[in-house]
């Protein structure tokens, strides 16, 4: 019933979002004057939320635009009803819906959806990673030199010692491509499809990756923080690689990798 849910919610706002893509809606502005909301992200927000809530009125409900929904249960579920908002309200077709779903503080099922593409992802602790029908599998690149990456940039620039320009501007210097697609959630997601052999950035939500960082973890990847402790959602940094490359990326990172 849990996954069923879950599908069937991923299902209902990736479709509203292709249905809104290109047409007319709405915009607010959150903290900064490029971090926007539309009214579709709302829109999505609720529809996932009427759905989760028919069948799970107890659940812990976390989700971008609303905030919490606190309920003492074992089952939060940690939504993103748009990753990639820029890319929607521009009409880009890179964007999403995340749906994770946590189980006594461990991630156990996540969904992404970019119906524009037509890929629903969904990954299971301990089940595997899927796209459509296809089980996934990270890539087999085992140098960062030779790696094809992808990273992001939070809305309100970080001046910090080895921050995303200065790691950004690292990695180019040496010619390695890195790839910037606006959408954290998906970034997570082509990881765990092998297209991308890693990915970093420095300031995310637990919505922008809950789904993602199990998808790649279960694909046979691997996700940390910057200093290579476990990844938790709940932490602004993650790296999250095919395995081979991790160790090296963390010191491309830290600026240590010499
Ligand atoms: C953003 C995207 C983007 C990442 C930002 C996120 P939003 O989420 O995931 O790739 O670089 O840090 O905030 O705002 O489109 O849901
Ligand atoms: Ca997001
Ligand atoms: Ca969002």
């Amino acid at each position: 019933m849990l996954k069923s849910t879950l599908i069937k919610a991923a299902q209902a706002a990736g479709n509203l979002i292709q249905e809104r893509i290109n047409g007319k809606f709405t915009i607010e502005f959150k903290d900064g004057p490029n971090n926007l909301v539309t009214e579709v992200d709302k829109a999505s927000e609720a529809l996932i939320m009427d759905i989760i809530r028919k069948e799970f009125p107890d659940h812990f409900i976390l989700s971008e635009e609303i905030g919490e929904i606190k309920m003492d249960s074992a089952y939060k579920w940690i939504i993103d009803p748009i990753d990639g908002t820029i890319n929607f309200a521009n009409g880009i077709p890179l964007c999403c819906v995340s749906i994770g779903i946590e189980k006594n503080e461990e991630m156990i099922m996540g969904a992404v959806y970019n119906p524009m593409m037509n890929e629903f992802f969904i990954a299971e602790k301990g089940q595997g990673a899927f796209l459509n029908d296809r089980r996934l599998e990270v890539s087999k690149q085992h140098k960062v030199k030779h790696a094809c990456l992808v990273t992001g940039f939070p809305y309100t620039y970080l001046d910090v010692p080895n921050g995303p320009l200065e790691v950004f501007s690292r990695l180019i210097r040496e010619g390695i491509p890195v790839r910037r697609l606006g959408s954290a959630a998906i970034d997570l997601c082509w990881v765990a499809a092998g297209r991308f052999d890693g990915f970093y950035e420095h300031k995310l939500m637990a919505w922008d990756s809950a789904a993602g960082f199990l998808m790649v973890e279960e694909a046979g990847g691997k996700v940390t923080d910057f200093k290579g402790h476990q990844y938790s959602p709940y932490q602004p940094h993650i790296v999250a690689t095919n395995g081979k490359i991790h160790d090296e990326l963390l010191k491309w990172i830290s600026n240590t990798h010499n």
